[in-house]
């Protein structure tokens, strides 16, 4: 069944310049771009984003980071297009990331880590609603 996730490129990539680089990556990987935008967040949009990691010990130094500078926000639509989209993006740590995860290529270190994507459909759900109205969100 088709699904949509939510994927972020996070302020260290776009600041270098490889947004486009990892967009194509999502396309290549199978996946449809319904929505695109580009944003900054505040720290009230970071708060609603990760309220999951809210009081963790790098939750400070994740939102200094997610808020300084601007990032882009996509919908991706496809089969299984959470998991997809996360296996694209590779581990958390780029240590442990996979050969030619995004991660991988691009990730500086834990933290500055590239990109973001949905975990669960019902966690894409939550996100894609953050940052998209219906009306921004394509039937491509
Ligand atoms: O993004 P992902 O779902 O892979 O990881 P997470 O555990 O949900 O953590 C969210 C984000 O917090 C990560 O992508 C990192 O940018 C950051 N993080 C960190 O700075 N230090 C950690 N020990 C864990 C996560
Ligand atoms: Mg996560």
């Amino acid at each position: 069944m088709a699904e949509k996730t939510l994927i972020l490129i996070k302020p260290d990539a776009v600041k270098v310049g490889n947004t486009g680089k990892i967009l194509s990556i999502y396309e290549a990987s199978g996946l449809k771009i319904v929505a695109l935008r580009m944003l900054v967040m505040t720290r009230e949009l970071a708060a609603k984003h990760y309220e999951e990691h809210i009081g963790k010990t790098f939750y400070s130094r994740l939102v200094d980071f997610m808020t300084s500078g601007p990032l882009a926000a996509a919908v991706l639509e496809g089969e299984t297009a959470v998991a997809k989209a996360r296996a694209v993006n590779g581990a958390t740590d780029p240590l442990q990331a996979e050969a030619g995860t995004i991660r991988k290529l691009f990730a500086e270190d834990k933290t500055h880590n590239a990109v973001h994507a949905s975990d669960s459909v019902k966690n894409a759900e939550r996100e894609i609603s953050i940052f998209f109205s219906e009306a921004e969100i394509f039937d491509i």
